[in-house]
């Protein structure tokens, strides 16, 4: 098959419109339009399919220096939202609730306190003793399906890893695992749509862990959980609302972003023939240097995270020169940055070996991926595994049957049919 052409499309020449946002070929590929905002309206004020009016920041020197700007906060309490648009720059389900009173919608010095708590539970060294476990349940799925020669890489395989993952990491009980996988299912499904379903899930998920964690503090485990609670008993307090915050903001921005990286990143991996069989050589002469680099690479290239989550400006401010008023929210596109020329050369080719790779992909500044180093482990650990298990691995149908879902901030795959030789 040839190499993704869709992607490499050259920018729009100047004399071109703007292009639509939001639509159906916009979620397909949106790497055309970005191109032409960052040449022509890099800060660009558009408004959202929610009815929600917001900043499209897509130049890489703007993007992240706004990422780091400590006058656009997190909490959603500086937005100056209209009213019909209240509660949309939320999670689905939880708005205003106490499941959002976490690190992703607040701002110094709450934010410090909490992401200092959850750095002492969620260390580096955690997650590398972790990696057996992730590589038992990557082997595990995989036997799933390996014997049938085909499979939807997004159902049977990038879905389930990530949570079951995170789970275990948690301290969620094995036999509670897929009420997790159901309730996760549905927020994912529907992530903007039906709001009922996604409400009574998350419901039904903060009543478990604030039971769970109830559970764990009379019985202490070598779980995150028991981490954290041990974390805040040394001087500094954690109550039970926000331990029950932070273990849903672990799943939630630790599950489909995670789902998304080996989604898109298998798929540009099938679509790019020679960077996949030199990946897949490497593999075979055991170095994982080209593994390390390339999945940094498959974030830049097409990452999980479109754009960053809200800001909102607490003050007025000036953006790449443009005025921004207080109150405004904010989007960084993250997507778009990474695909700068200023930036990178090259930015709409995938180079597995690509060295000077400071993507924007797991954000910038005091909001940075916290899950960084389990997100790269499941990461490797999913690609390497499937290359080498299943290596004449290729996409069953017509790519241009693919369907994208199509939200604001995640960019991700419905399906990923795949055929192999079993
Ligand atoms: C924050 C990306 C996986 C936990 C972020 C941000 C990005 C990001 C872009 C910053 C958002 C912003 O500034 O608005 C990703 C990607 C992942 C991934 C691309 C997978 C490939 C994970 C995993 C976990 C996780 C596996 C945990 C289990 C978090 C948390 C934050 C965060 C807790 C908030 C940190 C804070 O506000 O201080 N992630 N993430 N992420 N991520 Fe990830």
């Amino acid at each position: 098959s040839a190499p993704d052409p869709a992607p490499d499309l050259a920018p729009a020449p100047s004399s071109s419109p703007a292009p639509e946002l939001f639509t159906w070929e916009f979620a397909t590929d949106p790497y055309p339009a970005y191109a032409w905002l960052r040449e022509h309206a890099p800060v660009h004020r558009t408004t959202l399919p929610s009815g929600v009016e917001a900043w499209l920041v897509t130049r890489y020197t703007d993007a992240r220096q706004a990422l780091a700007d400590q006058r656009l906060s997190k909490n959603p309490a500086h937005h100056d939202e209209p009213t019909h648009a209240k509660g949309k720059t939320g999670i689905p389900g939880e708005r205003k609730a106490e499941l959002m009173t976490h690190l992703l919608n607040i701002d110094p010095p709450d934010h410090t306190r909490l992401r200092r708590l959850v750095s002492k539970a969620f260390t580096p060294r955690r997650v590398a003793a972790f990696a057996p476990r992730v590589q038992e349940l990557t082997d595990r799925l995989i036997d799933g399906f390996a014997g049938r020669g085909e499979a939807d890489l997004i159902h049977e395989f990038a879905f389930p890893l990530p949570i079951y993952a995170i789970c275990d990491l948690l301290g969620v009980p094995p036999e509670d695992q897929d009420d997790f996988r159901d309730w996760a299912g549905m927020m994912i499904r529907h992530g903007g749509g039906p709001r009922g379903g996604v409400a009574r899930s998350v419901k039904k998920m903060r009543g478990y862990l604030l039971e769970l964690i109830h559970r764990k503090r009379g019985d202490l485990g070598d779980d995150l959980i028991s981490g954290l609670i041990r974390a805040s008993d040394h001087g500094e307090h954690l109550t039970e609302n926000e331990a029950a915050a932070m273990a849903f903001i672990l799943l939630f921005a630790g599950f489909e972003t995670t789902v998304n990286l080996i989604g898109n990143g298998v798929y540009a991996l099938l679509r790019n023939p020679e960077q996949r069989e030199g990946l897949q050589s490497s593999l075979a002469a055991g170095e994982t240097g080209l593994l390390e680099t390339g999945v940094e690479e498959l974030l830049r290239y097409d990452g999980p995270v479109e754009m960053a989550t809200w800001r909102f400006a607490r003050e007025p401010l000036a953006i790449g020169g443009q005025e921004i008023a207080a109150g405004d929210a904010v989007l960084v596109v993250l997507a778009a940055a990474d695909r700068d020329p200023e930036r990178f050369d090259g930015p709409d080719v995938l180079d597995l070996s690509r060295r000077d790779n400071q993507h924007l992909g797991y954000g910038h500044g005091i909001h940075y991926c916290l899950g960084a180093p389990l997100a790269r482990l499941e990461g490797q650990t999913a690609i390497a595994t499937l290359l080498t298990r299943l290596p004449d691995l290729r996409l069953a149908g017509d790519p241009a049957d693919l369907r994208w879902r199509g939200g604001l901030i995640m960019r991700g795959l419905r399906t990923l049919p795949v055929a192999f030789d079993p």
